[in-house]
């Protein structure tokens, strides 16, 4: 998002509520690159336009302005944010700084060990910790290894053993018995994502929600096609078409700005094979209730079942 677009969606939250709310970062590098080495994906999102009917145009697809979490610190400050989560990295030092001295809790995102134990060293108050099961993006940060596929089963208990502040678990959780287990593996708290995506509140597209409503176990995939970025999501056409390819995918943020358009105008069309399905494994049918709905009925469900 741009800094502007930030503002305005923090003031339109506070118009809202006045309750307490986090902002989520993505906190990821701006990769360094050149226009020849985005072209080849350049000319296949255009054939992939093309072939759907989107008579989309190379200008469409140049030229971005990338931004990132650094873009939005100041305004997190001036707006007196009490909470900001974030994902794909750490908040640098000076960044932290400023959040803390405002009184801002942080939580951050860990697929792995040493992910937990550099956002515990590097002062973050609490840690998301994301199995492989999750729906959307992995929030992976260490560049120099092989991408962490851990489920959330084994990974929780063992970065508990290893840090301090208190952690919440994440990934395929959508029951009363999952929420159970996660606390009974040591979780301070839990974050469910996919449940919500059926539902009314939620911005996903009608087709998006149908398809999540029928989704089995093994309908979900990791991929980079969309974004460049892994992400677990179900497979579509368009994700097919990208991986089969055979062009190398351009890192995040530049495959997510090259994809923005086709994605957007498939949406626009309610056409689920050219968006991104993000969803974790354990999916369900949430269609048509409200976010509030999905919410009581996880807690009621949980302390009729354990209290
Ligand atoms: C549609 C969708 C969008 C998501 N967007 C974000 C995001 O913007 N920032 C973030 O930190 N995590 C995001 N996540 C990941 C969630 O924070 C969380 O790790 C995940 O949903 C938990 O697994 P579950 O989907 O199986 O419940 C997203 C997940 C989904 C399904």
């Amino acid at each position: 998002m741009s800094p502007d677009a930030t503002l305005q969606l923090i003031r339109k939250t506070k118009s809202l509520t006045p309750k307490p709310f986090a902002v989520n970062l993505f906190t990821h590098d701006i990769p360094v690159y050149t226009d020849e080495e985005l072209e080849p994906m350049r000319q296949l999102i255009l054939a992939i336009a093309a072939k759907r009917g989107y008579p989309l145009n190379a200008a469409d697809l140049a030229n971005f302005t990338l931004y990132n979490h650094l873009d939005q610190i100041d305004i997190l400050v001036e707006e007196k944010i009490e909470i900001v989560s974030f994902t794909f990295g750490c908040l640098d030092s000076n960044s932290i700084q400023k959040l803390k001295q405002n009184g801002c809790i942080l939580i951050g995102t860990a697929t792995c060990v040493d992910e937990a134990l550099y956002l515990q060293q590097q002062g973050i108050d609490m840690i998301s910790v994301q199995g492989i099961e999750a729906g959307g993006h992995r929030g992976s940060f260490i560049k120099d290894r092989q991408l962490p596929q851990i489920g959330l089963f084994s990974l929780l208990p063992q970065i508990k053993n290893k840090v301090d502040v208190p952690c919440i678990a994440a990934g395929g959780i959508n029951s009363a018995s999952g929420i159970k287990a996660a606390f009974d593996l040591g979780a301070d708290g839990v974050q469910v994502g996919t449940a919500f995506i059926g539902t009314r509140e939620s911005m996903a597209i009608t087709a998006y929600k149908n398809k999540l409503s029928e989704a089995r176990d093994t309908d979900t995939v990791l991929t980079r096609a969309f974004s460049g970025r892994w992400a677990r999501g179900m497979q579509n056409e368009m994700m097919l078409e990208i991986e089969q390819a055979g062009i190398p995918i351009p890192p995040y943020p530049l495959q997510n700005s090259l994809t923005a358009m086709l994605r957007k105008w498939a949406q626009e069309r309610n056409d689920h094979e050219y968006t991104s399905l993000w969803a974790g494994q354990s999916a369900g049918p949430s269609v048509g209730l409200s976010s509030g709905d999905v919410f009581s009925q996880l807690v009621q469900a949980y302390e009729t079942l354990f209290k």
